[in-house]
């Protein structure tokens, strides 16, 4: 059920932490499902409800940079800045992770991923918990994030969801592992494109001149949750690589290719039209941040429209790295793609 801004969170907060029972909170990225990271039954309850295998870490979600000490032991100028400038923020830190920090959280791995939301509700509902917040997305695994409390209610009726308003970021954070090297230097690696670039990040490390560089490889084993699909809505997607490509004319591929396409791919449905009759295009705005924000409501209010499918056309100014992460959730969403 949704709890208004206007209700008491605390009694709530405390009967859910009582009961093991994740709760839904508000981000400016995307509404996450939120357990203490030192309560078990409720961490297990999030891969539970989510579907989600194991194999892909939770982002733990601290209200104060102090917080963080409580994850990692990790201590550089470098890191220090980027947390002073980007949190709270849409900024995901990936980091040697402490001992205690269970691996179900991080899913073995030797790293756990920090952020400090910018969003008053969300900072509030993390320091009542008394405990640092593991949150992935609250959507069902593979499917659209949710940027609003009645999308969440779709999917998990049976939660108690903070209603927090629209997300105004509207898709994940970056997610940036840290990493330092047997020179003494820092290796940054980009595991997930968001609303914080790579040019912003250059341009404040440039800045305070850190001796870092970029790693040319993204390492699979240092990023499980990079799967091919991913975000998808109710209705198939076919993703057009180029404005100038006519639906009409790649039709018969399209149909043929469904017919072709596998069930699953890394786990995650591949959603497939029952019959290909007709199809709509997707409109966004023309301005990145603006795309952004609507693009998983989007994908939701066209998923409810009469037709079988939906394109996406790519424009040319969508070339630039203000596109980049919008883009690639797109990508990912599709069930086509054609260039
Ligand atoms: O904006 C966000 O990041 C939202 C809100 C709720 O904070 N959360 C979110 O969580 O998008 P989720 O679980 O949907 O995506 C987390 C991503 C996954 O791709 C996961 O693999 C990656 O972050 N991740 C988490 N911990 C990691 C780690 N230790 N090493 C590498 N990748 C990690
Ligand atoms: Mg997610």
């Amino acid at each position: 059920m949704i709890i208004s801004q206007s209700q008491n969170p605390v009694p709530i907060i405390n009967n859910c932490i009582e009961s093991s029972q994740p709760f839904v909170i508000p981000t400016e990225t995307v509404y996450g499902l939120a357990a203490s990271i030192y309560d078990m039954t409720a961490i297990k309850r999030i891969f539970e409800y989510k579907k989600r295998p194991f194999f892909d870490p939770l982002i733990v979600h601290i209200s104060s940079h102090n917080n963080a000490k409580q994850l990692t032991d990790y201590n550089s100028p470098l890191y220090t800045k980027l947390a002073e400038v980007f949190w709270p923020g849409p900024l995901t830190l990936v980091l040697p992770k402490k001992q205690i920090i269970s691996d179900l959280i991080t899913s073995g791995l030797d790293t756990v991923g920090i952020r400090m939301p910018n969003h008053p509700m969300a900072l509030k509902l993390i320091s009542f918990s008394n405990a640092p917040l593991a949150a992935p997305s609250a959507n069902l695994f593979g499917q659209t994030s949710p940027t609003n409390a009645i999308d969440v209610e779709v999917d998990f009726p049976f939660l108690h969801i903070f209603d927090g308003g629209s997300c105004n970021i509207g898709i994940e954070s970056t997610v940036l592992r840290i990493q330092k090297l047997p020179d003494g230097s820092e290796e940054l690696s980009l595991l997930r494109p968001g609303f914080i670039k790579k040019s912003e990040i250059d341009q404040i490390l440039k800045k305070n001149h850190f001796n870092y560089s970029w790693a040319k490889n993204i390492i699979k084993s240092h990023s499980p949750g990079h799967i091919k699909h991913h975000y998808m809505p109710k209705k198939p997607i076919i993703f057009l690589e180029s404005e100038n490509i006519e639906i009409k004319k790649i039709w018969d591929s399209i149909v043929k290719d469904f017919e072709n396409s596998p069930e699953t791919v890394d786990g995650v449905t591949i959603v497939k039209p029952q019959k290909i009759t007709s199809y709509q295009e997707l409109i966004f705005s023309d301005d990145p941040i603006l795309a952004s924000r609507e693009l998983y409501s989007t994908l939701r209010d066209f998923s409810k429209g009469p037709d079988d499918i939906l394109v996406f056309k790519k424009r040319s100014y969508m070339n630039t790295e203000a596109w980049e992460a919008f883009l690639e959730r797109l990508s990912k969403a599709s069930s086509l793609k054609y260039s």
